[in-house]
């Protein structure tokens, strides 16, 4: 048995059924999750029509690297949205959605685990849980960069000792953040790669939510972008993680790709050979499809920018929250113990949210040990706009009368 199983920490939401068990909401009230990350708006009817379509093509085992159409219409989404142009040869790799690559880029990447000093993966805290499950399965120690209020969550790069970045193999940044929605500028990123060259470390953006943002005239920035920014037109250190899980509310199609160093992506594309995780065809057409339309993205990012529209002007005279950058998390401070405020509006209200300790570890800080998610709450705007109107109703009825 690989013991470093061991380490694995429960996932969030194996805790939040704990928190919840043996606990009776009223009948009365229809149950609405927003604790998941799951979209809900509809899928694309036409690529689901894609998928269809191409089911005959099951017939054939895929290669790792993708077809050359599917490479294609990655690198001009990339052209289109960040204005940068990869090739979609040695630079471009389709992957069942971003979570797998990022889990399984980290095992590629982390190496002299065997020796007298352990190779760090650093990553913002809170975070996606396999950012940590990836470090720690790889043989390093996961080094976790609290995104606080104070620091407008944004990691403090420059908070970590010159030690740690010495042994620092891989970096994770997340923009737009989950759970923060915070958007690291081009400027952040630049100097995240001045780092990386310095101490000889890989940057991993995971940038799923890239197209989930308020603004239309200021959306995210890639690392791409950043490291072209810093003259870098290879990309050296950065490899960057986009989805169509969210872009185009298919979770369930399990498509995405990395894009970046081809010197990165060549020894990537080896271990991904073995681990046997290509992307079946019929799933490559429907994602052609869907990297190849723009509207229906700007679709979907209007109903995202509704939903906060509704729901802020509902819970901001009762609720610390504000309005993130990007994303679909709200992600307030509720001045109190997160896990008792979540299990008190699952028993009353019969609304599931997710205590934001669960998402970050303990850390050592100005103030003492503390993790930085706690006292606030995870809130997914991922239903229907009337069930996120009526669940901010319920949550603002929930704190006036508990006051
Ligand atoms: C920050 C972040 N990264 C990656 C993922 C994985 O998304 P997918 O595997 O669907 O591309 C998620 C999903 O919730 C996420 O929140």
């Amino acid at each position: 048995m690989n013991g470093r199983l061991e380490l694995l920490a429960a996932y969030p939401f194996e805790r939040l059924a704990r928190l919840k068990d043996g606990i009776t909401p009223p009948a009365g009230l229809p149950h609405i999750a927003m604790s998941i990350g799951e979209p809900k708006h509809a899928p694309p009817s036409f690529v689901v029509e894609a998928l269809r379509a191409s089911l005959g093509r099951l017939d054939s085992y895929p290669a790792t690297i993708g077809l050359p159409e599917t490479r294609a219409a990655c690198a001009h989404w990339l052209q289109r949205r960040f204005n940068v142009t990869v090739s979609p040869e040695t630079m471009v790799l389709p992957v069942n959605g971003t979570r797998e690559a990022l889990f399984a880029f980290v095992q590629a990447m982390v190496g002299g685990t065997d020796s007298a000093t352990r190779p760090v993966v650093a990553m913002p805290n809170p975070f996606y849980q396999i950012y940590e499950g990836a470090a720690l399965l790889a043989g390093a120690e996961p080094v976790f960069l609290d995104t606080t209020a104070e620091n407008r969550f944004q990691p403090d790069l420059d908070a970590i000792p010159a030690e740690v970045w010495k042994r620092c193999q891989v970096l994770f940044l997340c923009s737009p953040g989950n759970p923060t929605g915070a958007v690291l500028s081009l400027e952040f990123l630049r100097h995240a790669l001045e780092l990386a060259e310095r101490h000889d470390f890989v940057i991993a953006s995971d940038e799923c939510y890239a197209e989930l943002y308020r603004d239309e005239h200021a959306p995210p920035p890639s690392l791409l972008q950043a490291a072209l920014a810093s003259g870098h037109d290879r990309f050296r250190r950065c490899v960057v993680f986009h989805s169509l899980s969210k872009r185009s509310s298919v979770p369930g199609l399990r498509s995405g790709f990395v894009a970046g160093d081809p010197a990165l992506i060549r020894p990537y594309l080896l271990y991904r050979t073995y681990h046997g995780c290509a992307m079946p065809i019929p799933t490559q057409l429907a994602s052609i499809a869907a990297w190849n339309d723009d509207a229906h993205a700007a679709a979907n990012r209007a109903l995202y920018r509704e939903k906060f529209a509704r729901v802020l002007p509902i819970l901001q005279p009762v609720l610390d929250v504000v309005e993130p950058d990007g994303g679909f998390y709200l992600w307030p401070d509720v001045h109190g113990d997160d896990e008792a405020f979540t299990r008190e509006l699952f028993a009353t209200q019969n609304l599931t949210i997710l205590p934001g300790s669960y998402l970050a570890r303990d850390s050592r800080g100005a103030h003492g040990t503390v993790n930085p998610g706690r006292q606030r709450v995870r809130i997914s705007l991922v239903a229907s706009v009337d069930e996120c109107v009526g669940a901010a109703h319920r949550i603002r009825k929930f704190l006036e009368t508990s006051k």
